[in-house]
């Protein structure tokens, strides 16, 4: 193994990143380079290893043999891969419950210590702009994704409390390199946010189960943040306030309704209802 500079003296030993293809795998992956002895990517789309410290699979979720194998001697297992959007509930289903479900045995089977699921903010969308939400406040799911982002958490508090599974499940804000819409003053978590909130998803001391808003530093975020300080210890950096000048103030946005914005709305889920 390649010698590695570690921050901290951190070493995150053998980690596998499922999803790795998708929108927020690159900047997992480059977080995670430095401090992990080997990195384990899947997806089912083709992904390259970079080095010998990685190791590239194609694999799909529904696979529970693949995973485990994949997993074999991985100390952790950050879990990106699913739909991450609005979709049909069967879509949904397949996806982001059998899929984590098959993580999380395969998981226990392969005696991983600890997996990072990445929930969703929609878990909570349907809460009025102006309510603050603390993590375990009763969850009010935005569509046919929040829901399942729930059973994505449900599944994770299982495999803590049943099989000692160490599980921390965070809920994602909107991961763009920059802003984009107004909703993403409140919602957007950097790329740097991100790698902070997962690299300490990993090394956090003392996790059972943990639920925590991944977001920004926004002035005008929706999501409590002890949870991620208090339990994971990181404090996130950005603030999409330096962007708000691209978005008007008088936004209908601000003026009420849900955190979810467009998606917390009929049009949103209608179209992925069954006829
Ligand atoms: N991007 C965001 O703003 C955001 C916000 C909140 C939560 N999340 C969650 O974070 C995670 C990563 O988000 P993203 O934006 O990178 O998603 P993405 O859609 O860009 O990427 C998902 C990846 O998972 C892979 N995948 C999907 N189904 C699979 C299967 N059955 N087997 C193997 N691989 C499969 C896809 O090929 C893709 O590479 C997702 O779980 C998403 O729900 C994302």
């Amino acid at each position: 193994m390649a010698h590695k500079l570690r921050i901290m003296d951190v070493n995150l030993g053998r980690v596998v990143i499922t999803g790795v293809a998708g929108r927020m795998g690159p900047t997992v992956r480059a977080g995670l380079r430095e401090e992990a002895d080997h990195l384990v990517l899947i997806d089912r789309e083709p992904v390259t290893a970079e080095d010998e410290d990685e190791t590239a699979l194609e694999g799909d979720l529904s696979d529970l043999a693949t995973l485990v194998k994949a997993f074999d001697r991985a100390d952790a297992v950050v879990h990106l891969a699913g739909m991450s959007d609005e979709a049909s509930f069967d879509e949904l289903l397949e996806a982001n419950v059998r899929g984590t479900f098959n993580v999380l045995e395969a998981a226990r089977r392969s005696e991983v210590r600890r997996v990072v699921l990445l929930s969703s903010n929609r878990v909570t969308g349907s809460y009025p702009i102006h309510h603050h939400v603390f993590p375990d406040e009763p969850p009010r799911p935005d569509g046919l994704y929040g829901v399942s982002k729930l059973a994505v958490e449900a599944l994770g508090q299982m495999y803590a409390d049943t099989f000692g599974l160490e599980v921390v499940a965070l809920r994602a804000g909107s991961f763009e390199e920059e802003p984009t819409e107004t909703r993403h003053l409140a919602t957007w978590l950097s790329p740097r946010d991100c790698a902070g909130f997962v690299k300490a998803a990993l090394t956090a001391s003392n996790v059972s189960y943990v639920v925590a808003y991944a977001v920004s530093a926004n002035a005008r975020r929706f999501w409590d943040l002890t949870v991620a300080e208090n339990e994971l210890g990181y404090r996130p950096v950005d603030d999409a306030a330096k962007f708000a000048s691209q978005f008007p103030d008088d936004d209908p946005f601000w003026h009420g309704g849900p955190q979810g914005g467009d998606y917390a709305t009929p049009e949103s889920v209608l179209p992925h209802l069954p006829d």
